[in-house]
């Protein structure tokens, strides 16, 4: 039997989507055998705007494309002044692939961008965080309301599989308590403390290798870490609150010597995102560096390492670790989320 044809929305071609057509095309032939599609970029989106051609974009052009340093304005279907928000208005699509730069203060231009291809009637698979932290359950209603699909597991940890494990694998266990190490950037920035370097220095050096941003304060105070606690959270169903009720305290003001002390005692300083339930029975959500024994599952996660540890009645500790130092990961984890869209009816 033919392939069958689906129309995709690419928003942002970075080192995400970009990894993303790569898997496409080395796994196009298996892709087409088993399940049997076909995926054609009909609309793509970067920082110069936005182009779309029923036709379909060759997954070779755009990666050679961002790769010589140009733009989707030199592409065939450019639409001049037409915001990447409104790609959907400009593409017959039945998928967006939302991989724009996350605006932490606005979650723009992703959040409008999905907002209309679920209105539109499209299926949507999030690796930005940020429309989901300002508006997870509006999104998730809109999807319902129009009968589509949101997925987000490339939002935390990469390519590590905790929110499916958490929708699907957990279902019905009652979950008492989560602890992670999600910014595998901070837990690089505290080996390197740790071996008697100095703060400056380890963020140069992330920075040098492309893990940290130019201003990585997002990382470093433990903001990137509560918005995967946030998503890791409302994908179990089990937190009503926002962003901001999330206590947050970052490792800027770490020293080497507090990190060797701990050593010394054989514990580890990690930033710790963790929910567990007060005495009242709610849930208190919080991220900032805490000590772990060194031999426990959150003292041996290291460097560019990330994990999870669930606890729940029916599994007792589950355990999830991946070491993550290029995006492939997450590529390959919105890969899976579009592969589960398209293929599967009934929701998790
Ligand atoms: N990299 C990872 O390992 C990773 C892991 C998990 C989640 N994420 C999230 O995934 C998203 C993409 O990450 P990335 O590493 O691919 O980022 P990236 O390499 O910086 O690429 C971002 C892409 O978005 C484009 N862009 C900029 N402004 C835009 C706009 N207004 N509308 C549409 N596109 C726009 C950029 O255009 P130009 O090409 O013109 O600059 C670029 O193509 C981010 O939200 C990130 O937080 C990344």
């Amino acid at each position: 039997m033919a392939p069958k044809t689906v129309p995709v929305i690419l928003l942002g071609l970075g080192h995400v989507n970009r990894g993303w057509l790569q898997i496409l095309k080395n796994h196009a032939q298996a892709i087409a055998t088993d399940p049997g599609f076909r995926f054609s970029i009909v609309a793509v989106a970067d920082s110069s705007g936005i182009a779309s051609h029923h036709d379909g974009y060759d997954p070779d052009e755009l990666i050679a494309l961002k790769k010589n340093k140009r733009s989707v304005r030199e592409l065939k279907g450019f639409l001049p002044g037409v915001p990447s928000s409104e790609i959907a208005r400009h593409a017959q699509a039945s998928l967006m692939i939302e991989s724009s730069p996350g605006n932490i203060h606005t979650g723009q231009p992703g959040l409008d961008a999905a907002r209309l291809a679920l209105q539109k009637g499209m299926d949507v698979v999030f690796a930005n965080k940020a429309p989901l932290i300002f508006a997870y359950d509006e999104l998730h209603a809109l999807a319902s309301n129009n009968g589509r699909k949101i997925k987000f597991s490339a939002t935390v940890c990469g390519g590590l599989p905790v929110v499916n494990v958490i929708q699907r694998d957990l279902r019905l266990a009652r979950i008492q308590s989560v602890r992670g190490i999600f910014n595998a950037t901070t837990n690089f920035i505290l080996r390197e403390l740790e071996n008697g370097g100095d703060m400056d220095a380890a963020v140069k050096e992330a920075q040098r290798i492309g893990a940290a941003e130019a201003d990585p304060s997002h990382d470093i105070d433990g903001h990137d870490s509560a918005n995967k606690l946030f998503i890791v959270m409302k994908a179990a169903g089990l937190f009503k609150g926002s962003i901001s009720d999330i206590q947050v305290s970052g490792i800027r003001n770490l020293r080497a010597d507090q990190l060797s002390l701990s050593t010394n005692e054989g514990k580890k300083l990690k930033l710790v995102a963790e929910a567990v339930i007060d005495p009242e029975g709610n849930w208190r959500l919080t991220v900032g560096p805490k000590e772990v024994e060194a031999t426990s599952f959150l003292g041996t996660c290291d460097g560019w390492e990330m994990g999870i540890e669930i606890e729940s009645d029916l599994y007792e500790k589950v355990y999830l670790k991946n070491y993550e130092a290029e995006p492939t990961g997450t590529s390959a984890a919105v890969m899976r989320d579009v592969l589960h869209t398209v293929t599967i009816d009934n929701d998790w």
